[in-house]
């Protein structure tokens, strides 16, 4: 399948995944939802809650954080990755009004985000998705996924990144996990 442009995640009933746990990292939860599926056409009647965002280019990664991402990084769809992890995102306001070279130095130089990242690669696989000129609650909604072996690899990747300069201009964060059932 070509990678669908606009990406709705729909928590409610119905879906390929089953929501295992829903906590709130920074600022307020989502309401609790048994399952969760992923279209590339928004239902507007199906659901509790429902999150769009947009398939795009890359912001910050230079050419050799580009090829070293495309060296390693595994697809999504794999068949022994039955845990996923959405974590929608919002930055602050301190985070939009800096600057494109500001935001990539906390990012990059200050936070190594990709750096970090790599570590992780192949075993857990990811697509960024953007939501803040949709004019959604949340700026980002992330997704990954990752055989049952690899969760505590994901946890220590979570820890990593959330202890970083990056992390202090997140202002909410949900951190929702997923089991293909
Ligand atoms: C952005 C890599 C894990 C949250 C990025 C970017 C890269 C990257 C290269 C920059 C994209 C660009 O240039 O626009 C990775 C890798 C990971 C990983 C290799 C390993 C699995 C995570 C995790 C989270 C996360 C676990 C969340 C808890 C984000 C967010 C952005 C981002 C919110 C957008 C930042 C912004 O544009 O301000 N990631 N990441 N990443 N990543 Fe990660």
């Amino acid at each position: 399948m070509t990678t669908p442009m606009t990406v709705t995640f729909t928590g409610g009933r119905t879906g390929d995944w089953g929501v295992t746990g829903i906590a709130a990292i920074a600022g307020p939860a989502l309401p609790p939802v048994d399952r969760l599926s992923i279209s590339d056409e928004a239902d507007p009647l199906a659901g509790v809650w429902a999150l769009t965002g947009t398939v795009s280019n890359v912001r910050y990664a230079n050419r050799a954080e580009v090829g070293a991402l495309r060296a390693r990084q595994a697809g999504l769809d794999r068949p022994e990755a039955t845990r996923a992890a959405l974590i929608p995102i919002r930055k602050s306001e301190a985070w939009w009004a800096l600057a494109q070279d500001e935001r990539r130095d906390i990012l990059e130089e200050q936070s190594r985000h990709t750096a970090i990242g790599l570590d992780y690669l192949p075993q857990i696989a990811r697509r960024l998705h953007h939501s803040r000129d949709l004019g959604e609650p949340f700026d980002f909604l992330t997704w990954f996924e990752f055989a049952p072996e690899h969760e505590a690899a994901f946890e220590q990747l979570l820890e990593r990144l959330r202890a970083t300069p990056e992390w202090t201009y997140v202002e909410r964060e949900v951190d929702i996990r997923l089991e293909r059932t």
